[in-house]
């Protein structure tokens, strides 16, 4: 992955030789002639390469490429990739595509917005939901057999805020059996610890501006598959169809990002190992959920599905619950108190009143969103400044 990231953005081929990507930031593209237009638009060989940006552009392209080749890193098949204006834009449209008309079955805690888009948005296109734990295999398997119009599972690979981590292989047997999809937003965990792929989901989201651009300059998403997965689903027709494409610069900078991802994702995992030895011992934390200790819940699953670490995020609980971990929040210097995650820089938020509070309280409290959770994006500065500004906003 390394190797791919760090020529992320050296282009196939550019006119005038350019060693990285160039920006081509535009909207429309010249034809040579009628015929060269004529042949784009038939899909038929020896036309344009290109037409306008939002059925294609060569920045955006490049980043799609570089996101195949790290999803599929050490899979056989190849794969592909989608750029999107925004996470939600991705999952919104990967939700539509494969679930219209038919129910969805989605894990009870997730990123606030996606939560509200299944309750409240999806059943007034004719998209039916059911509330899943998948961390309760044979209640998934009884959701899968009451109704036979499932048509897709969604999931969180590492379920934003809880940290809970699902059995995606189980999970996806169960649901193919069933004639169903699988789709996971593996936006957590990011490509360098899990592929989920290589546990036979069908579709993978991210938004891609956490820790896949990694400097917070960027709201961008993207949906990544195997080879043909897209044009079996018509996948491009909805995405060129409710536009929410990536603008070129900010897949630019997304370019500029990826050259670095692996090398900081590496140094996420040890500062956030070295942030979650400290907080696992605190006397004033009650509860904690980092994917890397032993104590998770869901340490066995873990084993078996991630890679190289255990990622950049840690959740905890206060004693003193939720007016503990606003003053504490409230006292930070050093960290950013922010929405966002997987930036260079270490945030931490309060899901409950801020990324969660769209959800319904009755709904975070089933998915155990409490009150009380803080959550912390560590970022990749010197884990002692990290840990000495938690160190006087607890005290
Ligand atoms: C897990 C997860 N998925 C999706 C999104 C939405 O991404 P975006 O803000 O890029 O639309 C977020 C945003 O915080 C997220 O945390």
């Amino acid at each position: 992955m390394e190797s791919v990231c760090a020529q992320a953005d050296h282009p196939e081929m550019d006119p005038y030789g350019s060693h990285t990507m160039p920006l081509y930031q535009t909207s429309t593209f010249k034809f040579k002639d009628v015929e060269a237009g004529r042949r784009f638009f038939a899909h038929e060989a020896g036309g344009a390469t290109h037409s306008y940006s939002r059925l294609g552009n060569p920045t955006v392209q490049q980043v799609e490429r570089t996101l195949a080749a790290m999803e599929t890193i050490d899979m056989e098949n190849e794969g592909e990739a989608m750029l999107f204006g925004s996470g939600m834009a991705a999952i919104t449209t990967g939700i539509m595509a494969l679930a219209a008309g038919k129910r969805v079955l989605a894990q009870e805690a997730l990123y606030g917005c996606t939560s509200q888009f299944l309750q409240e948005d999806a059943p007034r296109f004719n998209i039916r939901v059911t509330n899943i734990d998948p961390n309760d295999l044979i209640s998934v398997q009884k959701a899968l057999s009451e109704h036979d119009d499932v048509g897709l599972v969604y999931l969180e690979s590492i379920a934003n805020p809880t940290m809970r981590v699902c059995d995606l292989q189980a999970i996806t047997d169960m649901a193919h059996r069933h004639g169903a999809l699988v789709m996971v937003d593996n936006t957590f965990a990011t490509p360098y610890h899990i592929r989920p792929l290589n546990f036979g989901v069908d579709l993978v989201a991210y938004s891609t501006t956490k820790y896949l651009n990694g400097h917070g300059t960027v709201i961008g998403g993207a949906l990544t598959a195997e080879k043909g997965f897209f044009e079996a689903t018509e996948l491009p027709v909805f995405r060129k169809n409710f536009g929410g494409v990536s603008g070129p610069f900010d897949a630019w900078l997304t370019l500029m990002g990826l050259k670095t991802f692996p090398l900081r994702m590496k140094q996420h995992n040890e500062n956030t190992r070295v942030v979650a030895d400290y907080l696992s011992t605190h006397p004033k934390i009650s509860r904690y959920w980092y994917p890397g200790h032993p104590s998770h819940p869901d340490a066995e699953i873990i084993d078996r599905h991630l890679v190289n670490g255990y990622g950049g995020m840690i959740a905890f609980e206060l004693i003193g619950g939720m007016q503990a971990g606003v003053e504490m929040m409230n006292r930070v210097k050093f960290c950013t108190l922010a929405v966002s995650l997987g930036t260079v820089d270490t945030l931490i938020q309060h899901p409950a009143s801020m990324t969660h509070s769209v959800v319904k309280p009755e709904i975070r409290q089933k998915a155990g969103i409490t009150d009380g959770l803080v959550r912390l994006s560590v970022g990749i500065e010197s884990p002692e400044d990290i840990i000495d500004d938690l160190e006087q906003a607890l005290s």
